[in-house]
């Protein structure tokens, strides 16, 4: 997974472009709404994202590929990035809210669990989660090799998890689930290239 990772950041640099997924703009909206200071962001890549919340509140990122570091570090120096697996945990000190977008379906089951609980480890209780990933909606689904229920390699040497909604919210059900929702997210890359996608969205509580 971290070679894939690292060898497209080396290929491409910034490969979704600099604009942020809309996803993070109504997360920043529901933690400021909801007076929080601090979020960590699991599966960082190169700070597309965190950059809408480390002007706001104390911004934590985590990432394995060193590629997409380098680039964080210039793109959004305001975010404390460190290098290691989001499938662990990483901080010592809690946090208020976690934002994680497009990383939990990249991963088999045992996997997501463990990125789902690291999350957890690291929110306060009370805090919030707001996870987006792929739906099963979208026209990927059901493309190529199954692996798992639900999880198909829909490209050669790529696979990832389709979610529907009941599945997904059975992944959060350790937590208050407090909204679901699917939206289609368009990608342009540095390069011009667009690319349309079905993504689910998830925003739940920490509640022990
Ligand atoms: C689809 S990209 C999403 C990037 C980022 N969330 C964004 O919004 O631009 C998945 C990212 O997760 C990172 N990643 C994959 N496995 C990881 C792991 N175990 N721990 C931390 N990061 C990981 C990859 O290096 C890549 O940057």
């Amino acid at each position: 997974m971290s070679q894939y990772w690292s060898g497209r950041f080396a290929r491409e640099g910034m490969i979704w472009g600099k604009e942020p997924s809309p996803s993070a703009e109504w997360a920043r909206g529901i933690f400021e709404d909801a007076g929080l200071n601090s979020v960590l962001v699991p599966g960082a890549g190169y700070g597309r994202n965190t950059k809408v919340f480390s002007g706001a509140f104390t911004t934590y990122g985590i990432e394995l590929s060193t590629e997409a570091l380098e680039l964080a570090a210039e793109w959004d120096p305001a975010t404390v990035f460190i290098a290691g697996s989001a499938l662990e945990r990483q901080l010592d000190v809690l946090v208020d809210a976690v934002y994680c977008y497009d990383v939990l379906h990249l991963f088999l089951e045992e996997e997501r669990k463990k990125l789902i609980a690291a999350s957890l480890a690291q929110l306060r209780t009370g805090g919030l989660l707001y996870f987006t990933s792929f739906s099963d909606e979208d026209c990927n689904n059901g493309c190529g090799r199954r692996l798992e229920p639900g999880t198909y390699e829909y490209k050669s040497g790529k696979y990832a998890h389709f979610f529907s909604e009941a599945d997904l919210r059975s992944h959060f059900s350790g937590a208050e689930i407090i909204q679901t929702g699917s939206f289609p997210e368009r990608l342009q890359s540095e390069q011009g290239g667009i690319h349309e996608y079905i993504l689910r969205y998830i925003v739940a509580r920490k509640v022990k």
